[in-house]
């Protein structure tokens, strides 16, 4: 089928890295700064060529057989861009047809391609390399976001605690002190037939009240005491 077609015209969208490249196109209309490149040292079209930089990792897996990923930080004019690419090695010798030699390629694929470029790869040669670029800018934004959502978060957290911790120091405490305080001064200003404290619960507080119940009554009956013998 895919024979067949070649042989009236070369559809260019069977192959990968020509839907790839049109792919990306479409989405670097909406991403300008994110690119996809099989760049290629000698590519069948042009736009593929390894630029300087694409060159120099591709030259590095050609001299690293072995490596299967490299990844890295370049300045662009946009900014810092971080790159992660693999390299393009020729595994199956089904890719030799239409690379290998000019004379074994499908002759339409000629007519629109020419027979210039894009030929005399070999079996197990790494090619060229699979880059994506992909600007700093939004991880560092990313991690800038994080940042913020977490430090307000903390924030929040903290003042939330902090009003509960002082509506709970007012109510249990301060509130009850306070009336104990008031009831200490008028009974040290000789008003010792004030009501008691109203005492509820079995904390600190509710004990101190009852204590302060306690000594109120004592210094009345003192006082009472000490009346009756004057009398
Ligand atoms: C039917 C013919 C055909 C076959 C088979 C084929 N390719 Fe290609 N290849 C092309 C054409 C045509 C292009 C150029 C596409 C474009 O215009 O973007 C291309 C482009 C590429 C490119 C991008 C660089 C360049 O040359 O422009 C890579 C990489 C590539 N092919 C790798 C492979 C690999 C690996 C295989 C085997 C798995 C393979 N090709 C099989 C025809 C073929």
């Amino acid at each position: 089928m895919l024979a067949l077609q070649q042989k009236r015209a070369f559809r260019p969208q069977t192959v990968p890295a020509y839907s790839a490249r049109k792919y990306i196109e479409q989405l670097q209309k909406k991403y300008p700064d994110y690119s996809y490149r099989e760049a290629t040292l000698n590519p069948t079209n042009p736009v593929d060529r390894a630029t300087a930089w694409e060159a120099d990792i591709v030259n590095w897996y050609r001299n690293n057989n072995e490596e299967k990923e490299l990844i890295g930080v370049r300045s662009t004019a946009t900014g810092p861009a971080m790159y992660l690419s693999r390299p393009i090695k020729i595994t199956n010798p089904a890719c030799l047809t239409c690379h290998g030699a000019p004379s074994t390629a499908p002759p339409t694929m000629i007519d629109s391609y020419g027979s210039a470029n894009g030929f005399g790869w070999k079996q197990g040669e790494v090619v060229g390399a699979q880059i994506v670029t992909v600007p700093m800018s939004v991880p560092l934004e990313r991690a800038k976001n994080t940042f913020f959502v977490f430090i307000g978060a903390l924030v929040v957290v903290f003042l939330l605690v902090a009003i509960l911790l002082n509506i709970m120091l007012e109510f249990v405490i301060i509130r009850p002190v306070k009336v104990m305080s008031r009831k200490a001064s008028e009974i040290s200003m000789g008003a010792l037939n004030v009501a008691e404290l109203e005492v509820s619960g079995k904390d600190e507080i509710a004990q101190l009240g009852r204590s302060f119940n306690r000594m109120h009554r004592s210094l009345a009956n003192a006082v009472k005491m000490l009346d009756e013998t004057d009398s």
